[in-house]
């Protein structure tokens, strides 16, 4: 019998492409998510699909009364820094109540294997150029700060009730599946290479660049771009550790080589030969100059092996998703 996964949040980005993962791995897979962020044209029809508010205890309850599964993958969250300054009681509520309904529901159905999505958030300024899960864990956003305070209450599931759980966190997810037919589609974007690419495609008349004088080569921040099936495939290898010997830990997942805004920028009018127009707009607070993972640990303890490492390739693969579906999924 295949293994049976309920992935939270699957209708959204990321998790969507994890679903078609796990299912191509051989999985079953089912997905909750309430639809408040995600796409239903995104879950790929061959899982389960539950439309169902983590917040919704009763219904959450009379889920797992009648449904079983070997472990949970926990995508669903907000996930805009900016508007968790200014609706942190939304973001506490989502990020860590209905996270810890959904903990406890599974507890009481004994299932006590899970992976959760975390994020870069969690270390706030970088003290060192490469972060490493050791990194001090120093949030800047209430985001980061929801997120680490559901690192911590995991901590306490393990010690007390013997939960294992593998806290995933993510540098900036990017990129889409080579199919074409899944990409990113948040409202508001917020993420570079979509905002760029909406550029290319005419849906916006220029790209804002925040700060050209920042201590890196060309003077813009650098991030770390992982492709989203690098994603994807880190979350099977952890899934596959955490069901084996029931062993929590933490792994950073990111591409480990740093691109600046004006490289993407670059690289997308390469890779979809449009200008691109840019303006340049003053610095924002709390952006860092340079955001890089070290995850050499994933790679060592998971033998992770992210396939995407040039920029251009993310790109390449965003672009099949945003120039075949310029507004989204439309649903
Ligand atoms: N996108 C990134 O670059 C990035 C980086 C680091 C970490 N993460 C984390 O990865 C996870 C997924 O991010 P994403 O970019 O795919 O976001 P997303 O908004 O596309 O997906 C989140 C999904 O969760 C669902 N959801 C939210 N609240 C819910 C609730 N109460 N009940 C049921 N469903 C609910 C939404 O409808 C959506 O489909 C998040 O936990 C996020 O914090 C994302």
């Amino acid at each position: 019998m295949p293994q049976h996964i309920l992935v939270t949040g699957g209708a959204g980005y990321i998790g969507s492409h994890v679903v078609r993962t796990l299912l191509h791995e051989g999985y079953t897979v089912s997905v909750l998510d309430n639809l408040i962020n995600g796409h239903r044209k995104s879950v790929a029809s061959a899982a389960g699909f539950y439309q169902i508010d983590l917040g919704d205890v009763k219904a959450l309850r009379s889920f797992f009364d009648t449904h079983s599964f070997d472990a949970v993958m926990h995508f669903a969250a907000f996930i805009e820094a900016g508007i968790s300054m200014r609706k942190p009681a939304e973001f506490f509520e989502n990020n860590c109540v209905n996270g810890f309904h959904l903990l406890n529901e599974m507890l009481r159905h004994g299932i006590k294997t899970f992976v959760f999505s975390s994020t870069a958030a969690v270390y706030g300024d970088p003290v060192d150029d490469r972060i490493t899960e050791d990194h001090r864990l120093k949030p800047v956003n209430h985001y980061g700060r929801t997120k680490l305070m559901f690192e911590q209450l995991l901590n306490m599931y393990e010690q007390s009730y013997g939960l294992s759980s593998v806290a995933l966190r993510y540098f900036n997810a990017s990129g889409a599946d080579d199919s074409g037919g899944i990409g990113e589609d948040h409202a508001p974007e917020t993420h570079l290479i979509p905002l760029v690419l909406q550029t290319a495609v005419g849906l916006r008349e220029y790209i804002n660049i925040f700060g050209t004088n920042y201590d890196t080569p060309d003077g813009t921040c650098i991030r770390d771009y992982i492709h989203v099936n690098d994603l994807a495939s880190a979350h099977v290898l952890a899934l596959k550790k955490v069901l084996s010997d029931q062993t929590s830990d933490v792994f950073n997942l990111g591409n480990g080589k740093g691109f600046s805004v004006k490289e993407v920028i670059e690289a997308a009018r390469t890779v979809t030969g449009k200008k691109i127009p840019v303006k340049i707009a003053a610095r924002r607070e709390g952006d860092p100059a340079v955001l890089v993972a070290d995850s050499t640990k994933a790679k060592r303890v998971l033998g992770w092996k992210p396939n995407y490492r040039s920029i251009q390739s993310i790109v390449e693969s965003a672009w099949k998703w945003h120039e075949s579906n310029p507004h989204g999924f439309q649903d």
